[in-house]
């Protein structure tokens, strides 16, 4: 049969700019200064990155091309002193590079998933994953974190999501929009869940330098050889704000004979793209060595505008916060008088202040509103007071 178009029902979006899109580029075009708490482009808030970090991108060596399908020993080496600076010991064959982290997504679909398998992935959660899975033609299922006062994962529910077409489970570690940590009993739960139903761990660590405080419950990292074969994803898009340098890494845990099947099927998905730049993986010790040059501003950053979200919503306040563990977001829960949507538009139109509604990570129930923490504070600051005091309307 011919097919309705030329082009894949994979790519059949809708792709018509929404609601808020469209008045977006209308007070834009109108020339008002939008105050974005959407901003999550850490390149784009006035974040100085020392002089000359970059240089070692132009180092010698760089001008060589010699295919390495998983990378260059040493910045697999330097991406396994990294985990082992948060506890984890690798060899540094476990790792694998590729340029972002939704490229090490889009490996593991195909290594893990035939279209029309599925995989489960949290809810509140990470928007993207239904456009890396359904590229890869796979389904996504959510599975419900629940609030009471922190996030907690419902190991019950998690289960019940599972079918015969579950393939893997996706955890992120903190969350994204949610800031909360894996703690120890979830990871077991999860590992003897996967283990149980022969489904591989994807744990996104990409957030897991940036707490807001200590705990003794959470892990560090999934990464462990237990019993459920694990990939646990970084890069330094996050951990070190280089979102433009396009690097990042899975490493492979879990029981031997199904690591090293992974890691050879995962050299031949790697050796068909060969993605990542010779410069980057030549300046990649440099830049995790460095990382604390750049992580640290950031983390005053996040710190500085989460106090003032903090103050902004204290007591008396008609909205609450949810407070996060880490990462570079926070939830407010606020009256859900204002379907969210129409909250959002209306904060926009009347005050100039853009923030994310909560079902744009498909939050189960109305009104939550979603603020990046990484705006300057001279952007922050007013918007937060703005937003209050739109809630009391
Ligand atoms: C949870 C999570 N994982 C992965 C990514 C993407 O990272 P990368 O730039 O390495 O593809 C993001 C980006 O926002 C994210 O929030």
């Amino acid at each position: 049969m011919r097919p309705a178009t030329m082009f894949s029902t994979r790519t059949r979006w809708d792709r018509r700019a929404n609601r808020l899109a469209r008045l977006l580029e209308e007070k834009r075009r109108a020339g008002a200064r939008v105050l974005d708490l959407t901003e999550s482009n850490p390149t784009k808030v006035e974040l100085r990155v020392p002089g000359g970090l970059l240089d070692p991108l132009a180092a010698p060596g760089g001008e060589l091309y010699e295919p390495t399908p998983v990378g260059l020993p040493s910045a697999r080496a330097a991406v396994a002193a990294d985990f082992a600076r948060r506890g984890v010991t690798l060899e540094p064959d476990r790792v694998v590079l590729t340029a972002s982290t939704s490229e090490a997504y889009a490996f593991l679909l195909k290594l893990l998933c035939d279209p029309g398998d599925e995989i489960l992935v949290p809810r509140p959660g990470y928007p993207l994953f239904e456009y890396l899975a359904s590229l890869e033609s796979v389904g996504v299922r959510g599975y419900p974190l629940a609030h009471d006062g922190s996030w907690h994962l419902d190991v019950a529910a998690l289960r019940d999501a599972v079918s015969p077409r579950t393939r893997a489970v996706v955890v992120v570690s903190p969350g994204n929009p949610t800031g909360a940590y894996l703690k120890g009993e979830e990871r077991d739960a999860l590992e003897s869940l996967a283990a149980e139903h022969d489904l591989a761990l994807v744990s996104d660590e990409v957030f897991a330098d940036f707490a807001f405080s200590n705990d003794e419950d959470r892990v560090t990292s999934v990464a462990r050889d237990g019993p459920a074969l694990a990939f646990t994803l970084g890069g330094l898009s996050k951990s070190c704000g280089l979102p433009q340098v396009k690097l990042a890494w899975l490493a492979v845990t879990g029981p031997a004979a199904r690591r090293r099947e992974a890691l050879e099927r995962l050299e031949v998905v790697a050796d068909t793209y060969l993605s990542v730049s010779t410069p980057i993986q030549l300046a990649a010790p440099t830049l995790l060595r460095r990382r604390e040059e750049l992580q640290g501003p950031l983390r005053d950053r996040l710190r500085a505008n989460l106090e003032t979200l903090r103050a902004a919503v204290g007591p008396g306040s008609p909205a609450s916060l949810l407070e996060p563990e880490g990462g570079w977001s926070a939830v407010l829960r606020v009256p859900a008088t204002l379907s969210e949507e129409d909250r959002v538009a209306r904060l926009l139109q009347e005050t100039d202040v853009l923030v994310h509604p909560g079902y744009f990570f498909d939050f189960p129930a109305e009104a939550y509103l979603v603020l990046s923490l990484l705006p300057t504070p001279s952007t922050f600051a007013p918007a937060v007071e703005r937003l209050a005091a739109d809630l009391v309307l």
